[in-house]
């Protein structure tokens, strides 16, 4: 697969939700491709944010992909939900769904790209039957739930393998990495293999975004 440069998917979880129409803006006019909404249950992690209709809500105020990772418990019981709110990619947890190829080939027949997440302590086996029909794989650096985490090096190893996976076999997904990502950390996920790199906490603590992003992409050039 031809490689582009990195891919910026802000995460509105960092974001202030009394303004959420001007967060997006904000993301709208960084420089950024992507807006990341994370979606949470509270039972599959230990957070709850928003559900369809504030992806809904938002869907006029952008233009850019709506990268929607679900952080829910048996996600097959809401992709539907989430395709007609307007998401582009929807992702699911491998470790949430017990059924996850019908769950993928749910979210690919109701129009979208479909995504499937790792969390740290998962390993690519477990996905390696599916990697052949998804479009995005999600590699989670922190343990999934809240922002602001640090990166936990031990995940690193699965970007390198998936892109050699990728080539050796001819597939087409994206790798996206989420967690603890940021400027110290952009280059090395870069270099292994990512395509896509969400981006809470970093984004949305720096008042000149534009900038930000452009820096982000700089560093995963080197
Ligand atoms: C965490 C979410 C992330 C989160 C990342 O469970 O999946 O998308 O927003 O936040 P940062 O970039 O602050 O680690
Ligand atoms: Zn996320």
């Amino acid at each position: 697969m031809e490689k582009t440069s990195l891919i910026i998917a802000p995460s509105m979880l960092s974001s202030d939700f009394s303004r959420t129409a001007e967060e997006v803006e904000s993301i709208n006019k960084s420089g950024a491709q992507w807006v990341h909404l994370d979606v949470m249950d509270g039972m599959f992690v230990p957070n709850i944010t928003f559900g369809p209709k504030f992806i809904k809500d938002l869907r006029p105020h952008s233009d850019l992909v709506f990268d929607t990772h679900l952080m829910v418990n048996e996600p097959e019981r809401y992709v539907v939900h989430f395709a007609q709110s307007g998401s582009d990619y929807i992702t699911v947890h491998a470790e949430a769904s017990v059924h996850l190829h019908r769950t993928l080939q749910m979210i690919k027949d109701s129009g979208c790209k479909a995504g499937v997440s790792l969390i740290p302590s998962s390993s690519v086996t477990s996905i390696l039957p599916v990697l052949d029909m998804v479009d995005l794989i999600l590699i989670m650096t922190v343990n999934p739930g809240f922002g602001g985490q640090s990166l936990i090096p031990s995940t690193l190893e699965k970007i390198s393998e998936l892109a050699s996976i990728r080539e050796k076999k001819g597939y087409d997904y994206l790798i996206s990495v989420d967690g603890g990502i940021n400027l110290s950390t952009v280059g090395t996920i870069a270099r292994l293999g990512a395509d896509v790199a969400v981006c809470g906490s970093a984004f949305f603590c720096e008042q000149d975004r534009f900038s930000f992003v452009q820096a982000m992409v700089e560093h995963a050039r080197v």
